[in-house]
């Protein structure tokens, strides 16, 4: 996923390459260490043997290491704009847009971006690219790929064998959290008591005796009348949906204690979305931890992240054992709806310098203050509003790469925060990615570090 998600463009993957190279960093550098000396100076170099203990780690010689947002930038993946496509327009992306897209993605979610509109976008970052080799910045970039094939998860493909080993409960509960039933997907088949009706609305569970194709069949009779949701419980044996989740009244549902249903979000609107968000309630669930590079920010020894549409609290978790005890995540909140991606809220800049979106204040900016930060308010983006930003908000304004303590990457057009930067002492490198930020990112969301050159410090004592 991330590594996925990086490589795309429109979504931010530093911090991936960061912590990956971090850990790689960890476990290689001795090696690599030794295998660049070994060649570059053979009368010099030490003979290797097997069994020669690697306990070293020199971070210099890792070829992934960034532990900011602002050292100097050495080389960075650029991500590519060729044949991205629409999401389909799921629960997932109706959580993360805006309103007056919706229709868009109802009419070409599946297919390609205007054409026209991809073409400029795919011409703006070879520019960007340009710049900053000519930065002295090295550009990588990805193979393209057709975002136009599909994928399949575990849970929507089957082989049609008998994939279903069980002789203990124990297997079936294994089993069944791995999406395995006692039905496959060979041919339809369901159980009406796995059918939850509300008017319009029916609700349905995969369980062991209602399968995918089943659930689809009834959805293709039923259409455009009747829709059909499929919601899942965590319940290692669901057959028959009745005493799992009961809607007894418009709006009135007995949801089982035992059995919590994993798609709480009932979103329609976007106040329904607001009005969840402000619950603490996202698209994703605790279920299982998952968690979106984007979603976290830089300084050194110190990371913040926010919970996000994208990002949970066991994701979060995940993280910080992994990084403990050299790196410490804090979690951070913002007053924003629509949490996702914190890299058009909260932009660390430089030591203690950070962008703070005025649309979405920091719930915590008293610990950056009493830490000694300069907290600095963006002005106001100069997008227009006829220009389509399909996936974001106009704040990619501030979404902008620092190439060095001294320089950022900027809008051409974004005037006003080009002022800012220059009263800041910093140089602006002037690019114009409108096309692009309309695919979903800025600056920062475009591109990964792969190596900045710094050593690890803590910023926030
Ligand atoms: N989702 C956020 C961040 C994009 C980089 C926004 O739209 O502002």
């Amino acid at each position: 996923m991330l590594r996925v998600r990086c490589l795309r463009g429109g979504s931010r993957g530093a911090e991936a390459a960061h912590l990956i190279g971090a850990m790689v960093g960890r476990a290689v550098s001795g090696w690599v260490s030794r295998a660049v000396r070994s060649t570059s100076s053979s009368a010099a170099a030490l003979p290797l043997t097997a069994d020669e203990p690697v306990t070293e780690h020199t971070p210099e010689d890792c070829p992934v290491c960034a532990h900011n947002e602002w050292d100097p930038l050495e080389e960075v993946i650029v991500g590519r704009a060729e044949n991205a496509c629409v999401p389909p327009f799921t629960v997932e992306v109706k959580a993360n847009t805006y309103e007056k897209y919706w229709p868009f993605y109802q009419q070409f979610g599946g297919q390609t971006f205007p054409k026209d509109h991809v073409k400029k976008a795919v011409s703006e970052i070879e520019e960007m690219c340009n710049i900053l080799q000519h930065e002295g910045v090295t550009v990588r970039r990805p193979e393209p790929i057709d975002w136009s094939v599909e994928y399949k998860t575990p849970d929507f493909t089957s082989t049609g064998e008998s994939d279903y080993p069980i002789r203990t409960v124990e297997d079936r509960h294994k089993l069944a959290a791995q999406g395995k039933f006692v039905t496959t997907e060979y041919e339809p088949c369901f159980d009406a008591a796995d059918f939850i009706r509300a008017g319009t609305d029916i609700f349905v569970q995969r369980s062991q005796v209602t399968n995918f194709m089943g659930i689809e069949w009834m959805r293709r009779h039923l259409a455009p009348t009747y829709k059909i949701h499929i919601i899942s419980f965590k319940d290692p044996n669901p057959m028959h949906i009745d005493a799992t989740f009961n809607i007894i009244g418009p709006g009135l549902v007995l949801s089982n204690p035992d059995r919590p249903c994993r798609q709480d979000y009932p979103i329609r609107t976007v106040e329904d979305r607001h009005k969840l968000a402000a619950q603490g309630k996202f698209v994703t669930t605790e279920s299982e931890p998952c968690f979106d590079a984007a979603d976290f920010i830089r300084a050194g020894t110190d990371i913040f992240v926010q919970r996000s549409q994208v990002t949970n609290f066991m994701g979060i978790e995940w993280m910080r054992r992994h990084l403990a005890p050299t790196y410490k995540i804090h979690i951070i909140s913002f007053k924003d709806p629509n949490p996702m991606h914190i890299d058009a809220t909260f932009n660390i800049i430089g030591p203690g310098l950070v962008l703070s979106n005025p649309d979405r204040p920091c719930r915590q900016i008293e610990m950056f203050k009493k830490a000694g930060w300069t907290v600095v308010t963006p002005p106001a983006p100069l997008i227009p509003d006829n220009h389509p930003l399909w996936m974001s908000s106009k704040w990619l304004s501030m979404n902008v790469l620092m190439l060095d303590e001294k320089r950022v990457m900027v809008d051409a057009n974004e005037t006003n925060i080009q002022k800012m930067f220059e009263s800041l002492g910093i140089q602006t490198i002037r690019v114009s990615i409108r096309h692009a930020n309309s695919l979903g990112g800025g600056f920062h969301c475009w591109t990964t570090d792969v190596r900045r050159r710094g050593t690890l410090q803590s910023y926030f004592l």
